[in-house]
């Protein structure tokens, strides 16, 4: 699979890589429903096995549970064959229903030895601040990170879900190594001000739900969306409830066509628009089984015709319409 430089770190990325929220579980406040841990295990080892070279994970995800299997399957893929490791802090758990936002030195510098701990590792090749809350400690917590790198704690330092502002006070402190923001053809937001801004700066850009959390597999319908369990934080996302779903689940169709007669799947078609901009180093593809892991793969390798492209502009112009007249 080909690689990419990550901004200008020293990282060099798959242009897919594992992403371990689901695998967290659903014991928490913005969990995925039941996970089996075997299955997690095994669909990171099957990631590596395929080629993928890196997997992010957040200390917050099932406060610990997703960096306790990604520490497994570390163990298990053995050093020689270890790939590239991005966590994130920043979120920090009291309980299962309440996470604090918590940027304080102190708090990131103990996130970061639990963080290694869990993970079985010296040291973290990418640590991200999690979200910019509150704003008025990022600059703090930014500290923090640039002096964990100084330690040798952690190698590159990036961050998530900033916006350009916030990320001109962090460049003016030391060079953001990384950003990931969410970016899907969902929720496209991130094209207008984030990614050309990433591209002017050189700060690498990993993307996050690329497939809007599954709902651009195709494998959704309405009635699944209704019948999320409590413990799938899906269950309280607008995006997966009337009248969104209706909206999202036509386009969702239309795409499938597209990408049906260029030959792949629609999972496959959502990753490689994401994949088409130059910003863009790579996309976090999250999935709970070897299976999920199997179909998605293939879209690093993908590009989609200029035809393709300019159809999904027509649909993407005719979704955003539907969704204004729905809300
Ligand atoms: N920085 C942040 O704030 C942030 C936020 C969100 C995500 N992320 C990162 O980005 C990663 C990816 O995002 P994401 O997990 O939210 O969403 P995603 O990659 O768009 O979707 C992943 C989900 O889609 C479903 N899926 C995957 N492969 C499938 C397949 N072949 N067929 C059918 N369904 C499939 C699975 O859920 P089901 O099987 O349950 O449907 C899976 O958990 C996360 O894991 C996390 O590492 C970061």
């Amino acid at each position: 699979m080909q690689t990419k430089q990550l901004g200008n770190t020293s990282l060099h990325l798959t242009r897919i890589g594992f992403g371990s929220w689901a695998i967290g579980g659903g014991n928490w406040k913005f969990g995925w429903g039941h996970q089996d841990e075997q299955e997690a295990i095994d669909a990171i080892v099957t990631a590596v096995d395929h080629g993928i070279n890196w997997v992010d994970t957040a200390a917050v995800y099932g406060g610990g549970q997703s960096e306790i299997l990604v520490g497994k399957a570390l163990k298990r893929l053995g050093s020689a064959r270890r790939p590239i490791v991005a966590t994130k802090c920043g979120r920090v758990m009291r309980d299962p229903e309440t996470i604090d936002k918590v940027l304080k030195r102190e708090s990131i510098i103990a996130e970061c030895e639990a963080s290694l701990s869990r993970l079985g590792l010296d040291c973290i090749d990418l640590y991200q601040l999690h979200w910019p809350e509150p704003d008025e400690d990022i600059e703090e917590g930014w500290g923090a990170l640039v002096d964990l790198k100084q330690q040798g704690k952690v190698r590159e330092i990036g961050v998530s879900n900033h916006n350009v502002r916030q990320l001109k006070r962090l460049q003016a402190i030391f060079p953001v190594g990384s950003l990931q923001p969410p970016y899907s053809l969902i929720a496209p937001e991130a094209e207008n001000e984030i990614l050309p801004f990433c591209g002017q700066e050189n700060i690498g850009v990993v993307c996050y739900s690329p497939m809007y959390k599954g709902l651009l597999t195709g494998k959704f319908n309405v009635e699944r969306a209704q019948t999320l369990p409590a413990s799938d934080h899906r269950s309280r996302d607008a995006r997966f409830q009337s009248p969104q779903i209706e909206v999202h689940l036509g386009l969702v169709e239309c795409l499938k066509n597209v990408a049906q007669q260029s030959g792949r799947s629609l999972a496959e078609l959502a990753i490689a628009w994401v994949l088409r901009r130059p910003e863009v180093t790579s996309a976090i593809v999250g999935a709970r089984s070897p299976a999920q892991v199997l179909e998605t793969i293939r879209a690093a390798d993908q590009d989609l015709t200029a035809t393709d492209l300019v159809t999904i502009e027509q649909l993407r112009a005719g979704h955003r319409q539907a969704l204004l007249h729905a809300s």
